[in-house]
């Protein structure tokens, strides 16, 4: 049986930090095997996973699937694009199609919000949630708890500030509520139009419109990526307007503290949310980002398996 008190991972926001602490402890020996020569383990020898993208990604599938051949799991990529649901099949009999050829786990990418959810209620299959519109991204805050630990240490009372587009961002909800869990303090700030609609969902959570207040002694901020698709929606003036108040320069970082920690999900906007002197600066933390997200993955998909190649 899996070492994780749930069967899927769905979101971060009722995650027990007992299981963070597991996840986040596993992937330090999964990280440590990636810097060897072979870096291969036969952990999941024998188990088959999907990997179902309904949306373009760039990291999280290629992190996934490296994550599945370092653990030796045999693997079968599905775009959308091509599919059986071109013809008007559904999500659900589509995964159950799949189910039947003897898979194991489902790792799943929607711009649905709750679509891997409405997947792990209505199959017998493990789901991972590689991001659903913009509810969860729960790999990639874990990904980012253990590059901040491995930066900072423990992250009680650590400040961090999380910074740009928070209301359609799946990769700030789950942080949130991930970093709260494991003692950290958080800053949110963007403009009001793209701070959340319903801040009593975040507890504990400071929110704020003025960037330098919010970076001020933070030990690490993560820079979000604008949407600029949401310049449509009347929700931000212009780009250059967003760049003036809620870029991430240099001069906004002279009040965080020495050495703090520069973070981003990507794909980043250079000089938008994030000047390049920043994004490719000595505090920059973004690529070994990356790095972590194929130890994270593989952590994640290690422990919900647990058991499964025995039974
Ligand atoms: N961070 C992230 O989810 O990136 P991709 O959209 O490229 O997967």
């Amino acid at each position: 049986m899996s070492s994780l008190s749930m069967r899927h991972l769905l979101g971060l926001r009722d995650a027990k930090p007992n299981d963070l602490r597991v996840i986040l402890d596993t992937t330090r020996s999964f990280r440590s095997i990636l810097d060897r020569p072979v870096k291969k383990v036969p952990s999941m020898r024998g188990l088959t996973v999907v990997n179902l993208f309904f949306e373009d990604s760039t990291r999280t599938r290629i992190s996934f699937e490296l994550a599945e051949k370092r653990l030796s799991a045999d693997l079968v990529n599905f775009a959308s694009s091509g599919s059986s649901l071109k013809k008007g099949e559904t999500i659900l009999d589509t995964l159950r199609n799949i189910e039947a050829m003897k898979i194991d786990l489902v790792v799943v990418r929607h711009s649905g919000t709750g679509v891997p959810a409405f997947l792990a209620k209505h199959s017998n299959a493990i789901i991972v949630n590689a991001g659903d519109g913009a509810n969860e991204h729960p790999t990639q805050a874990l990904l980012d708890m253990y590059t901040l630990e491995q930066e900072l240490g423990s992250l009680r009372g650590k400040t961090v500030c999380i910074v740009g587009d928070v209301r359609h961002s799946r990769v700030a909800r789950s942080n949130i509520w991930g970093l709260s869990a494991l003692g950290a303090k958080v800053r949110v700030c963007g403009p009001s139009t793209l701070l959340p609609k319903n801040p009593a969902e975040f507890q504990n959570v400071v929110f704020t419109t003025d960037v330098r207040h919010a970076v001020n002694n933070a030990d690490a901020v993560i820079a979000l990526r604008l949407q600029k698709e949401r310049q449509d929606d009347n929700l931000l003036p212009s780009l250059r307007e967003y760049r003036n108040f809620f870029g991430i320069t240099e001069e906004v970082l002279e009040s965080s503290k020495a050495g703090v920690k520069i973070m981003h999900p990507g794909p980043i906007n250079r000089g938008v949310e994030l000047d390049s002197t920043v994004a490719d600066g000595s505090n920059s933390v973004i690529l070994e980002q990356v790095s972590n997200g194929v130890a994270v993955r593989m952590a994640i998909l290690y422990l919900l398996s647990g058991g499964l190649a025995h039974e």
